[in-house]
């Protein structure tokens, strides 16, 4: 089983996955989260994303798509994941489409979140203030929200094209609510 989570930054798609991954036992897949480890342990790879990351910007597809093929092509790693944050470009859509088919998968569903554009910055300054995160500044965010509207959106497309279950939802309100919506949009998936 294969599923991503999706929406703009500051939707909720960490938090959420979280648990998704404990109710519908999937493995909690984030490219975010990844890179964020690999800047930390001061890697190559960390060292080419860090600059990136922190203005805002996509790290090139085939440095993610490496990462990912990777990780899913490890037998240690289970065939039933949760995919945060990739693909987030068509060039990543297909990729992780053929990198599936060769295995005999391909994508089950997409949760997608809907939250308005002030709701997103609101909650992303105000986790600069409680957790610093380094691409939490203001110019750094207009850039992330740019980069989701010309680049990842398509990629919603793309699944809605190939018939792959989309459920839309709206990431207002508590955590527990929204966790509640995407519980009913899930039900019969496990
Ligand atoms: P990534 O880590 O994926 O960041 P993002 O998409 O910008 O998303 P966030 O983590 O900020 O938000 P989220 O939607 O996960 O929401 P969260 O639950 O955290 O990517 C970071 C960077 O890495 C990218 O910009 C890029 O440079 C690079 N990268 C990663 N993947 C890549 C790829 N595939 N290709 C190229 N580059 C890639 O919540 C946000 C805040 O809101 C939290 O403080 C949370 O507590 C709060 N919150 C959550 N839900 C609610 C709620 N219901 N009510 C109130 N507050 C809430």
């Amino acid at each position: 089983m294969i599923g991503l989570i999706f929406g703009p930054p500051g939707s909720g798609k960490g938090t959420q996955a979280a648990h998704v991954e404990r109710e519908f036992k999937l493995s909690h897949l984030s490219t975010g989260d990844i890179l964020r480890a690999e800047v930390a342990r001061g890697t190559e790879t960390g060292k080419e994303a860090e600059r990136i990351m922190r203005a805002g910007d996509l790290v090139p597809d085939d440095l993610i798509i490496r990462i990912v093929q990777g990780i899913l092509r490890d037998p240690n790693v289970s065939s039933e994941v949760l995919l945060d944050g990739f693909p987030r470009t068509l060039e990543q859509a297909k990729a992780l489409d053929r990198m599936l088919a060769q295995e005999g998968h391909k994508v089950d569903f997409v949760i997608a979140f809907k939250v308005p554009e002030d709701v997103l910055i609101e909650r992303l300054l105000h986790r600069a203030k409680v957790e610093g995160r380094a691409d939490d500044t203001r110019e750094a965010i207009t850039e992330r929200m740019h980069e989701y509207r010309h680049l990842t959106e398509k990629v919603l497309e793309h699944y809605r094209a190939a018939g792959v279950k989309l459920h839309e939802i709206d990431g207002l309100g508590a955590v527990d609510e929204v966790f509640e919506r995407i519980q009913s949009a899930l039900k019969g998936v496990r």
